[in-house]
């Protein structure tokens, strides 16, 4: 007698492809986005209550499966069994099979309740006995906005916080629902129109992490990223004192004089020059400002530091001068709706030169 072996190979490469899947899932560098690398309080806290049930989750399949195997080997039907008993329901089984789970979810109960309630509440004191550092959050479509109110600082799409310090986030949206995740730090958190929501976490360790809208919010949901970079409180300080200086070094550009005689006077290149004077000219100036320090209010992102950031276009497109230059002449083509409506026509050479000036924002 033969018996065909396809749906055993068949079963056998599923096995494989699904095995492979698993191991290429391993490799956490290539995900740097992972709930799985906690780096900061909140985030270990949540991190500890999932690993703890997956533990527990593992030992009870590990019971329930040998359980399930010695009965199918030990009561397996042989040629001259009679008739087993037909029966129909057991009462104490059922009430044993009803329990028993009720017991587990009780058991899991206990660390998340426990974590909830520790997670709820801002902490009063960093772990460092600062006082915790307050950042507004504002979600835009398709953008963040990131606000400092001890520092009267204002900045986009990169989030700048010392390791140690808690950062006490308050989210509201301009628009629509948004959803604030750096999964590194903590968990979700939507953003609502008309009400504050709020969460927190502490860094443990420096790095750019990045993060990103959780919750549809409209065709460029996918594109709304953005890296929090937690860093030395001296960094960060210094992070604060360069958009204080920065804020204060704007002077509108001189329109008349010739370019070479004022990047001579300046100490930069003539294309510096120039692109600041396309960034009035081409009305860049209409949605956007580089002031970081109390600025007025814009439509567009604010470019403070736009020079040294990590991403341009909310997170995701390499801070590359390419990049840039693409982002400026053809925002349309790299990003399907964006809220400009008629993009403005910037040549190439105008491109580079609005890049130039733009790396002069640090
Ligand atoms: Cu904002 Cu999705």
């Amino acid at each position: 007698m033969s018996i065909s072996r396809a749906p055993l190979r068949r079963f056998s490469s599923l096995l494989l492809v699904f095995g492979l899947a698993l191991v290429a899932a391993c490799n956490g560098d290539n995900y740097p986005q992972s709930a799985l690398h906690p780096k900061g309080d909140f985030a270990e806290q949540v991190d500890h209550v999932f690993r703890l049930t997956v533990w527990w989750a593992t030992g009870i399949f590990i019971v329930v499966e040998a359980a399930l195997l010695w009965a199918v080997f030990r009561f397996r039907g042989k040629p001259d069994d009679p008739e087993p008993e037909q029966s129909h329901g057991n009462t104490t089984l059922e009430i044993i099979w009803t329990i028993i789970p009720a017991a587990v979810l009780a058991f899991v109960a206990v660390p998340t309740v426990r974590t909830i309630f520790a997670t709820a509440e801002v902490p009063h004191t960093s772990p460092d006995g600062s006082k915790p550092l307050l950042v507004e959050v504002v979600g835009h479509q398709w953008w963040w906005e990131f606000r400092y109110p001890e520092y009267g600082i204002t900045t986009a799409n990169q989030m700048h916080i010392p390791v140690g310090r808690t950062v006490d986030v308050r989210m509201k949206t301009k628009d629509v629902l948004h959803s604030f995740w750096v999964p590194q730090f903590a968990g979700k958190r939507d953003v609502f129109p008309n009400r504050e929501t709020r969460i927190w976490f502490t860094a443990k360790e420096a790095g750019a992490y990045p993060g990103a809208c959780a919750e549809f919010c409209g065709l460029q949901h996918g594109r709304m990223l953005f890296y929090t970079v937690a860093q030395s409180s001296e960094e960060f300080d210094q992070w604060v004192a360069t958009r204080t200086a920065d804020s204060a070094r704007y002077t509108p550009p001189d329109m008349t004089a010739p370019v070479d005689s004022l990047a001579a006077v300046a100490g930069v290149s003539p294309q510096v020059i120039e692109g600041q004077r396309l960034f009035l000219t081409k009305t860049c100036a209409a949605c956007h400002t580089f002031q970081a320090i109390n600025p007025p209010p814009t439509t567009g992102p604010n470019l403070s530091g736009i020079g040294t950031r990590l991403k341009i276009a909310a997170g995701w497109l390499d801070n590359t001068d390419e990049n840039l230059a693409h982002w400026i002449r053809a925002p349309l083509e790299l990003k399907e709706v964006t809220l400009i409506v008629v993009p403005m026509e910037v040549t190439e050479a105008e491109a580079q030169a609005l890049v130039a000036y733009l790396r002069t924002k640090r």
